[in-house]
């Protein structure tokens, strides 16, 4: 992926207003859609987190191809933070008991990493989290349940846009840890480490907003046990890969359909440089 290849793109989402908001907004299925809302309210923190820990290696990489493209994945994620935090102000309307503090308690999370660690973690933490989003961006595009007909078409839409991007940056963590660290136990090691934070939040963030939602919504909410074996089915899967030694985003075949994507948004984008 060069540079060029990695769009910013400035979108015009709009927010669903708050009393139209229902929990189970993606393709009507709660397991997927509490999996969704977990993620949104994490990558709120984490990117702001990965745009600091890039901003810092900058000056070190000594490629110049490779320095810009891994601005321009600093300037997607800037753009993804500031999108999923306006998208949130849905979820922080319902005042779920318990959600600001789990909340507070992650962005402490990534503070004390930007305070006391040094920067093989911090950029190992954040491949350990594209190697991830990777593969799931690849999946849920491939599935089209961003696109299904119960899917809210706001949050529908925010999520697509994201994952693209996803994927159009994919390999620029992954070379700038081999770039300025490389080896690969630690990158192991971080693989596992990030994917499992990201995974407490989520059930964390679950069992906090779900019993709540079920109370006033109904069973539509409730989480079955075929959700729950495909959550750690979808987790197991992607950190087993990402932790292996040859492991490389740059071995993906793209579908045709991720290109046709990529010029869509492109053409619906307020602004892309
Ligand atoms: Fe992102
Ligand atoms: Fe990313």
């Amino acid at each position: 992926m060069t540079a060029q290849a990695i769009p910013v793109r400035r979108m015009p989402f709009s927010v669903p207003d708050t009393a139209d908001f229902h929990p189970v907004y993606l393709a009507g299925n709660a397991g997927f859609s509490y999996a969704m809302t977990g993620m949104g309210l994490y990558v709120a923190l984490l990117e702001p987190f990965i745009v600091k820990s890039v901003r810092r290696v900058l000056d070190r990489v000594t490629d110049p191809g490779l320095r810009e493209a891994a601005d321009r994945f600093s300037r997607q994620e800037a753009q993804h933070y500031q999108q999923h935090e306006r998208f949130n102000t849905l979820f922080f309307s319902r005042d779920y008991p318990g959600l600001r503090e789990r909340y507070e308690r992650l962005r402490g999370d990534f503070e004390r990493f930007l305070a006391e660690k040094d920067d093989r973690f911090r950029i190992g933490f954040v491949e350990g989290f594209e190697a991830n989003t990777t593969q799931g961006a690849l999946s849920l595009l491939g599935r089209g349940l961003l696109r299904h007909p119960a899917t809210d078409k706001a949050l529908g839409s925010l999520w697509e846009w994201h994952m693209l991007e996803e994927i159009e940056h994919r390999n620029i963590a992954f070379d700038l840890y081999e770039h300025l660290f490389g080896g690969w136990p630690y990158r192991a090691l971080m693989c596992w480490r990030a994917q499992h934070h990201m995974a407490t939040f989520i059930d964390d963030v679950t069992a906090i907003m779900n019993p709540r939602d079920i109370r006033e919504f109904g069973d539509i909410c409730r989480i079955t046990s075929k959700d729950r074996t495909l959550r750690l089915l979808s987790r197991a899967v992607p950190r087993v890969k990402s932790m292996l030694p040859g492991y490389s985003p740059h071995r993906y075949e793209l579908p045709a359909a991720v290109q046709r994507l990529a010029d869509r948004l492109t053409s619906q984008a307020t602004s892309v440089s």
